[in-house]
C-alpha cells in the first residue's frame, strides 16, 4: 500500500478554461460557437494533411450551412514559427475576415492563436514571448483538434520557432484564451499512427510533469493521474487500430486533462529540454517529449518517490510488495515500455542529433524559466546534460 499523499492547497489556483465541448459528433457545435461570438466570416486555418483528410471541409461545410462564410489557409508547416505566422497572417488581411476556426494538431491551433494575436497587437509575435506580455486580446478563436496531444484547445499558450534567433518559445497570457474548444474523437481517426505516438506522448508529458510540478495542487492532481491512466490504457490500441473508437475517445480524453493540467500547474524540465530539439533539429514536440521523458523521470525521481510510484501504478504497473523506490522506478519502464509499443525512436541518435550537439542545448533548456523554476529538482546544468546524453 502506497503512503498518501498529503496534499494541501498551498497557494491559489486560478482555472482559467475555455467553454469546452467534448465527444464524438461535438463538431456539429461549430457553426453555434460561431454564432455565439457574432462570427459572420470566418478564416479556417488548418494543414495540408488535415485539408486533404476532408476534416477541415466538414468544418467549413457545417460553418456555410449555418449561413457563415468562409475562407481556408491549409499551409500551416510541422513546426510553425514566428515568420509562418506572418504568412498565415496576410491570409486573415487579404479576406476581411471576424473570426479564426482552427482544425488540426498543435501546430495550426498555435498559428490560429497567433492571427488573433496578430489582429489585435503589432508583430512579430515573438516580441509577446514569455508570460502576460500581451498587450491586448485578439479577434475570437475556435479550436478543434485533430490530434489528441497537445491540449493546445485549452491552453493559454502558443509556442512558435524564432529561427532567426534559434530559439522555440511560448506567448503565456490570459489574453490567449479560445472562445470555444470542440474536441470531438470522431475528427482524430484519421490522424496516422506516427502522428497519434508522438502526441499521444506529448499528452503524457503534460499530465506527468504537472503532477510532480512544484505548482502541482489537488485539483491538477486529479487531472494529472486521469490523463496519465488513459494514456496507458488507450495509446496503444489508438495507435494500433486508427478506427478505434473507445480508444480514441480515451486518448482525446487524456489529451484534454492533460491541457487541464498545464493551465493549473504548468509543465517542467521535460519541455524546457525539448525546445532546443525543435529549433535546432526540427524534432517533432511529441517525439522530442518521448524521447527525453525517461531520463527527465529518473532524474526528477528523488524529489517525490510517492508521486512516481502512484505514477507506475497509474500506468497499470503492479507495485504492491515494492519498495517505494522500486515501485517509483517502475514509472520509468513503464514509459520505456510504451514508447517502444507505440513504435517512437529510441534515442536522440535516431532522429539525426549528434552526440556532439547535447552540450549546446544546455543554456537553451536552463533558459526557459517559466518550465525551470517549476520542476520538482533544480535542474543543474551537469544533470541536464546528463539526462540529455541518458536520451541519445
Ligand atoms: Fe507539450
Amino acid at each position: 500500500m502506497l503512503p498518501p499523499i498529503d496534499r494541501p492547497f498551498t497557494q491559489s489556483v486560478t482555472l482559467r478554461l475555455p467553454p469546452v465541448t467534448f465527444g464524438a459528433g461535438s463538431v456539429g457545435q461549430v457553426a453555434e460557437e460561431a454564432r455565439r461570438v457574432a462570427a459572420s466570416r470566418v478564416l479556417v486555418v488548418t494543414d495540408p494533411g488535415v485539408a486533404s483528410s476532408g476534416v477541415a471541409g466538414h468544418v467549413r461545410d457545417l460553418l456555410e450551412a449555418a449561413g457563415i462564410a468562409t475562407g481556408v489557409y491549409d499551409r500551416v508547416p510541422a513546426e510553425p514559427s514566428v515568420a509562418s505566422v506572418e504568412v498565415a497572417f496576410e491570409a486573415w488581411r487579404a479576406g476581411n475576415y471576424d473570426a479564426v476556426v482552427g482544425v488540426g494538431g498543435g501546430s495550426s491551433l498555435d498559428t490560429a492563436k497567433g492571427i488573433s494575436i496578430r489582429t489585435a497587437n503589432d508583430g512579430p509575435v515573438s516580441r509577446y514571448f514569455g508570460v502576460e506580455q500581451l498587450p491586448a486580446r485578439g479577434v475570437p478563436y475556435i479550436l478543434l483538434p485533430t490530434t489528441a496531444g497537445t491540449g493546445s484547445e485549452v491552453t493559454p499558450s502558443a509556442i512558435f520557432d524564432d529561427t532567426d534567433r534559434q530559439l522555440k518559445a511560448g506567448i503565456v497570457s490570459s489574453r490567449l484564451m479560445a472562445s470555444a474548444a470542440i474536441i470531438d474523437p470522431d475528427l482524430t481517426v484519421s490522424c496516422p499512427p506516427h502522428v497519434t505516438a508522438a502526441a499521444g506522448l506529448d499528452a503524457l508529458t503534460h499530465a506527468l510533469e504537472a503532477y510532480v510540478a512544484v505548482k502541482a495542487n489537488p485539483m491538477s492532481d486529479l487531472y494529472a493521474l486521469e490523463a496519465v491512466r488513459l494514456v496507458g490504457q488507450h495509446l496503444r490500441g489508438a495507435v494500433a487500430r486508427g478506427t478505434d473508437r473507445v480508444a480514441r475517445s480515451g486518448q482525446l480524453l487524456a489529451s484534454l486533462y492533460g491541457g487541464v493540467t498545464i493551465v493549473a500547474a504548468g509543465t517542467g524540465l521535460c519541455h524546457a529540454m525539448a525546445y532546443p530539439l525543435g529549433s535546432a533539429y526540427h524534432v517533432p514536440h511529441g517525439v522530442a517529449n518521448a524521447l527525453l521523458l525517461p531520463a527527465v523521470m529518473a532524474y526528477n525521481l528523488p524529489a517525490d518517490l510517492t508521486k512516481f510510484a502512484r505514477l507506475a501504478e497509474a500506468l497499470g504497473e503492479s507495485v504492491s510488495g515494492l519498495s517505494l523506490r522500486a515501485a517509483a522506478e517502475r514509472s520509468v519502464e513503464a514509459v520505456r515500455q510504451l514508447s517502444r509499443d507505440v513504435g517512437l525512436p529510441g534515442g536522440l541518435r535516431a532522429v539525426g542529433v549528434p552526440e556532439s550537439a547535447l552540450e549546446g542545448f544546455v543554456p537553451g533548456a536552463l533558459s526557459a524559466a517559466r518550465l525551470i523554476t517549476n520542476n520538482p529538482r533544480v535542474p543543474t546544468a551537469e544533470g541536464v546534460l546528463h539526462a540529455y546524453r541518458e536520451s541519445w
